[in-house]
């Protein structure tokens, strides 16, 4: 008898929990975009497919529009889907929905640097960063010379390989790393080098890693798995190595810092945050800017290592692609010198594919998380300050009107009928990336 009063008793309270849970859900709810009906603890995971989220969105965009709610776990999350309601998120909402989205597997760089900081010092680390990189590297002809300088030895390298088969990943990777590690630290890696070589795999095996069901279930139910085994605890580990790696370089650097002459963007933020306006600040910290130069590491190398690789892959499928693009390299720049950016211009093909692999690979096809800074009304709905805001990529990149028969690749869609270069403005691949989206700005403008 007792046991079984016991039983009630404990039956009764779970279901007061979870009508309290649901209740309270419904009740913060009743202004936000529509959406599936959330469980307690669990949220929409039953409509969400964790093996493949960016296709389980877009099913839900077909049943509730392009604004809607999903619940990850408890995390209350607004979708954008397709080209008007992402735009509007990413211009007209842009200081609304700037925030980030928390990704638990950075705990290494929790509240510190650009990318995955979700505290309180994102806003000035990412405005003094970026303040930096424009007087310095990104979009000028300081960042062409580099690229240059650095084609050679990518060539010399793959030369090395003597018609050989080879895995193309690491020796690709090493071009877009060394660029990226010399605007940061003026430093580079010969393409043997096994320091070079580690941090590419540390950050391509993340890369790949995030992007599994087990890493999204983690992020989602952090404080429920952090201390089980899985590989969530290696990415973990591999944050915290590559910050290990960046601090030292970053306290190499303040060891032999002249004021008077700055080396690289790792001295030149030593140096701003150093300034009596901030050294208060206590955002000022050498862990600080490790987390930021190990972010523009990871986010700059990856990407464009990935890009090079898929690229490389997808010309391999389509030798009359592959045929078409020679021609007109050997036409405009031909056998012997190095490609400038200037001759972007009447490389329309080149310019087309090179938008068409990014488009199809879709390399962040949910974007990063971004979350809402203050409570906003967007289209009537009220979205809660901490909402995740996901602006859908994908979305824009495989619209069925802008670019026909979207699943194919085929880089007529990025040309006219006079095969000139073609702009879309559905080709948000870098999202709101200003770095990147700055730096192709100047370039097209300049040349
Ligand atoms: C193929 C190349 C690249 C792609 C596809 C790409 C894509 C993206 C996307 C989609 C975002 C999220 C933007 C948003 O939150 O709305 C992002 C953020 C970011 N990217 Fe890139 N990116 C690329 C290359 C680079 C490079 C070369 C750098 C710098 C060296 C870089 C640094 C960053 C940083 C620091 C952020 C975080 C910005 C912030 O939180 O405000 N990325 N990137
Ligand atoms: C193609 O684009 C070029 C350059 O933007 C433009 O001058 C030309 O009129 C376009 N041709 C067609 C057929 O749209």
């Amino acid at each position: 008898m007792a046991a079984l009063g016991i039983t009630v008793a404990l039956l009764v309270w779970v279901a007061t929990l979870m009508l309290i849970s649901i209740w309270k859900q419904i009740y913060n709810s009743w202004k936000l975009p529509p959406g599936p009906f959330p469980l307690p603890i669990i949220g929409n995971l039953l409509q969400l497919d964790l093996k493949n989220v960016p296709k389980s969105l877009t099913k839900l965009a077909e049943r509730y529009g392009p604004v809607f709610t999903v619940y990850l776990g408890s995390q209350r999350t607004v979708v954008l889907h397709g080209y008007k309601a992402v735009k509007e998120v990413l211009l007209d909402y842009k200081n609304d929905f700037s925030g980030r989205g928390e990704i638990f597997a950075f705990e290494a760089h929790k509240d510190r640097g650009i990318t995955f900081n979700n505290g309180p010092s994102w806003k000035d680390t990412r405005r003094l960063s970026l303040s930096i990189l424009r007087d310095y590297g990104m979009g000028k002809r300081a960042n062409e010379e580099r690229i240059q300088r650095e084609v050679p030895l990518l060539l010399g390298a793959l030369r090395g390989t003597q018609g050989q088969p080879f895995d193309p990943t690491f020796l690709l990777g090493y071009a877009p790393c060394n660029v990226i590690s010399d605007i940061l630290f003026r430093k580079r890696f010969d393409y043997t080098d096994q320091t070079g070589l580690r941090i590419q795999k540390l950050f391509n095996e993340n890369f790949y890693l995030l992007s599994t069901t087990w890493l999204q279930f983690y992020n989602i139910f952090p404080n429920y798995l952090r201390y089980l085994p899985g590989n969530h605890r290696k990415v973990i580990k591999n944050v915290y190595e590559i910050k290990g790696y960046t601090s030292a370089r970053v306290k190499e650097h303040q060891e032999s810092l002249d004021p008077n002459c700055p080396r690289d963007f790792t001295d030149r933020l030593l140096l701003k945050m150093q300034k009596e306006k901030y050294s208060a600040e206590p955002w000022c910290t050498l862990d600080n800017i490790a987390a930021t130069v190990a972010d523009l590491f990871f986010a700059g190398t990856e990407t464009t290592s990935t890009t090079l690789r898929y690229g490389l892959l997808i010309l391999m499928k389509y030798p009359e692609i592959e045929e078409k693009l020679h021609e007109e390299i050997d036409r405009v720049i031909g056998p012997s010198r190095i490609p400038a950016i200037k001759d972007r211009l009447e490389m329309p093909y080149m310019d087309a594919v090179v938008h068409e692999i990014q488009r199809f690979i879709d390399l962040l096809p949910s974007n990063l998380p971004h979350e809402a800074t203050r409570d906003t009304v967007f289209r009537g709905y009220v979205i809660p300050k901490g909402t995740v805001v996901i602006p859908t990529l994908d979305s824009l990149l495989f619209d069925n009107q802008e670019f026909p028969d979207p699943e194919k690749f085929n880089p007529e869609h990025f040309l006219n009928e006079s095969g000139k270069f073609k702009y879309s403005d559905y080709f948000k691949a870098f999202s709101a990336d200003i770095l990147v989206q700055d730096s192709h700005l100047k370039e097209a403008l300049h040349s």
